[in-house]
């Protein structure tokens, strides 16, 4: 398996265009792919922001800064992603989009490429099975914000290869992240214990158990998480928690990890998150969204 120099991320929303960032700051040549032109350039934006935040704070120069975004190359040319030896994808969680994308990459890339998947619920093996390298594909699941939070599940199919491992695991560290390795089950291990404590509180708000300040405050204070479940459920988005909830049920069958109702009206109503400026809470800085639709979400 050749070193990774080029690192192509398919997708420039919140978490490609923090994956691109990371990589870019990690010294990797980055290619960052995004068919809508707007969409590249806020993710362009947003990589500027970060990184400034990071120079502000002292933790990074500005030289280095300057440097990582010497290594970032913006297109909306797919043809481009042609000499990259790590294809990432964080398009929307839409499974026939997704396997669109790895057959079209696996047509363009080099054989020794490796192609993997951000998804943060769907079937990393129903992409690989799409490509004439399945041994090659893997998913690399980060977390929201991806220059900020440490870790990333290396999920491995039934036949994902050892050496593809190895690779991906190496990658990871080289990015300064903890890797942990996961099974190609829906929710990895993160979400999988997550989104079922998020809907549940959800639950408890819905039956009227307490408020959504208390309840909050409830863990941040008695379990120190950074974030309370219901604020956290705004920042990552209610319809991507709402969507990841529908594969996992779907999956297990579990009734703890079925949406509960008040979800699916929020996420009807347009109610979802930091995002659209309304959720559990308000976000009066940001724009509102009249409609919500699980279908699109970013990863
Ligand atoms: N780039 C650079 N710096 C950033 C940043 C970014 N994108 N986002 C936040 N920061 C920095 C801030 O500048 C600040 O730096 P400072 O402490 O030196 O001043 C620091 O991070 C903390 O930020 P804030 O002061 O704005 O606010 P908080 O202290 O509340 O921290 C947070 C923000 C890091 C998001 C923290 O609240 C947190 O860790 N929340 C939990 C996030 C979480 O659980 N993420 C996982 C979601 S699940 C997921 O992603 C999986 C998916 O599949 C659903």
């Amino acid at each position: 398996m050749p070193d990774i120099t080029r690192v192509g991320v398919c997708g420039c929303g919140l978490m490609g265009a923090g994956i691109a960032q990371v990589a870019a700051t990690a010294g990797f040549n980055v290619v960052s792919y995004e068919n809508d032109a707007h969409a590249l350039e806020r993710g362009r934006a947003r990589i500027q922001q970060s990184l400034a935040k990071f120079v502000e704070k002292g933790s990074l120069s500005r030289a280095d800064a300057d440097a990582a975004i010497g290594r970032l190359r913006f297109t909306t040319t797919f043809d481009d992603l042609r000499e990259c030896d790590l294809v990432i994808e964080a398009i929307v969680e839409n499974p026939v989009a997704k396997k669109d994308l790895f057959a079209r990459l696996d047509a363009l890339l080099a054989p020794h490429a490796l192609i993997c998947t951000n998804t943060s619920s769907l079937c990393v093996m129903e992409m690989a099975a799409v490509t004439k390298r399945p041994t090659q594909v893997a998913g690399l699941h980060f977390f929201n914000p991806v220059p900020i939070m440490k870790l990333v599940e290396v999920v491995k199919t039934i036949v994902t290869s050892q050496a593809t491992l190895d690779t991906l695991l190496a990658f990871a560290r080289t990015l300064g992240k903890k890797a942990i390795l996961a099974q190609d089950t829906p929710g990895f291990i993160v979400n999988r214990l997550l989104v079922p404590y998020l809907l549940y509180a959800i639950r408890m708000y819905e039956a009227g158990l307490a408020s959504k300040e208390d309840i909050d405050e409830g863990m941040k204070l008695g379990c120190g998480h950074p974030m309370g479940p219901l604020t956290l459920l705004d920042f990552v988005g209610l319809d991507t928690t709402y969507y990841i909830a529908q594969i996992m049920f779907d999956e297990f069958k579990d009734p703890l990890m079925a949406p509960p109702p008040l979800l699916k009206r929020m996420v009807l109503a347009g109610h979802l998150g930091v995002k659209s400026g309304k959720g559990f809470y308000d976000y009066p800085s940001q724009p509102h969204s009249q409609s919500g639709s699980g279908a699109g979400t970013r990863t």
